[in-house]
């Protein structure tokens, strides 16, 4: 495979709207020695992605320029350490930066195989969020067959994939989302009850079927308390982001009681070797999920990568359900 000597990235030229966005044509800078590059079929567009578009979520020091955090495609060439990849291989890779590109650098750590049961393209979608999942409600809060899962955000793309990973590992899951039709298909992935936040009292409802032992919470605000609620003793509650504000009032009188354990947690600020770690676990457990069927890439919509304004105007419209993909 011949890799050239330039690629294209997207950068915000000031903080902004979508309009902001410029495809721009960089050399590729040489691979280090535990990097890989990839040329790209698809990446994943995430939530931290408007974030930083909008000049709320700078890169962390050292990561590749340009927006993105994940990609799909072939491998094109190794850094002189990468031990266990090969030139052309299917991979998917989390990455800090520069996603959204026809060539992708990655650190070998965090590039899996794609298994064939999954599409290369369909891929790109995949590590964020199945890495996000992973690190929170497994790693972290330690869910377990036979437990209550609750994940808030049930139809976005880190929701669309909780809820699947949820029912692989054996456990109840519960889901809450802003429609019936997103309801619908929450229970089409798996959910044993999916709330619809707007038209029910999501803690009422969690309490009725039996509490939950992990929270996966994206929203904030006034959930944190109903979270702490609806747990049941011994529950772990993660949260990932602060949709309704991160300043909240709190019966913390409960936690105690309840021996509740409140944390949460960022990925891409994790250590190269934190999140080779949780590549290695996701390998052995969630890869054959993949193979298996029990979890796949939900995808909402597709654009061209030169179309990446479109796609941050639907990023921004919070209407889509599962993915949206850029394809290369
Ligand atoms: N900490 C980390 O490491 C990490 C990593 C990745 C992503 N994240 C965060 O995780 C969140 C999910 O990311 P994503 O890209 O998968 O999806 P997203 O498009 O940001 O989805 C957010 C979901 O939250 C729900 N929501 C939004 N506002 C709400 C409100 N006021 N009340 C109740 N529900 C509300 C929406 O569901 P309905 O439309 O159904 O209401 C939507 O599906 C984002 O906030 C992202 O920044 C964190």
């Amino acid at each position: 495979m011949n890799t050239p000597k330039n690629h294209q990235i997207i950068i915000a030229q000031t903080p902004g709207g979508p309009d902001v966005l410029a495809v721009e044509t960089r050399e590729i800078p040489t691979l280090g020695p535990d990097e890989v590059l990839i040329q790209t079929r698809a990446c994943g567009i995430n939530r931290p992605d408007q974030f930083e578009r909008m000049g709320f979520y700078p890169p962390p020091a050292g990561a590749p320029e340009g927006l993105g955090l994940e990609a799909a495609g072939l491998v094109a060439a190794l850094g002189a350490d990468v031990k266990g990849i090969s030139l052309g291989d299917r991979v998917m890779a989390l990455v800090s930066g520069g996603g959204y590109s026809d060539y992708v650098i990655a650190k070998a750590g965090a590039v899996l195989p794609v298994p064939e049961a999954v599409e290369l393209a369909d891929a790109g979608g995949l590590p964020e969020t199945v890495f996000t999942v992973w690190a929170n409600v497994f790693d972290t809060a330690g869910l377990s067959r036979g437990e209550t899962l609750l994940v808030h955000g049930g139809a976005s793309g880190i929701g669309t994939t909780a809820i699947q990973m949820g029912k692989a590992a054996g456990a109840k899951v519960i889901a809450t989302a802003g429609s019936d039709e997103r309801c619908a298909l929450c229970r089409e992935l798996g959910a044993d009850l999916a709330i619809n936040y707007r038209e029910a009292d999501f803690e009422a409802e969690v309490l009725e079927a039996g509490g939950a032992d992990v929270i996966l919470d994206m929203v904030g605000g006034d959930y944190v308390a109903k979270n702490i609620n609806c747990a049941n003793t011994g529950g772990r509650i993660v949260s990932i982001a602060f949709l309704k504000g991160s300043l909240i009032e709190a019966d913390f009188m409960r936690v105690m009681l309840k021996q509740l354990v409140l944390t949460g947690s960022t990925l891409r600020s994790r250590p190269d070797a934190e999140k080779a770690r949780l590549a290695a676990q996701i390998r052995e457990t969630v890869l054959p999920w993949l193979e298996e069927g029990k979890l796949r890439p939900i995808i909402d919509q597709r654009f061209e990568l030169a179309d990446v304004a479109k796609a941050h105007e639907r990023l921004d419209s919070g209407a889509q359900a599962g993915k949206i993909l850029l394809m290369i």
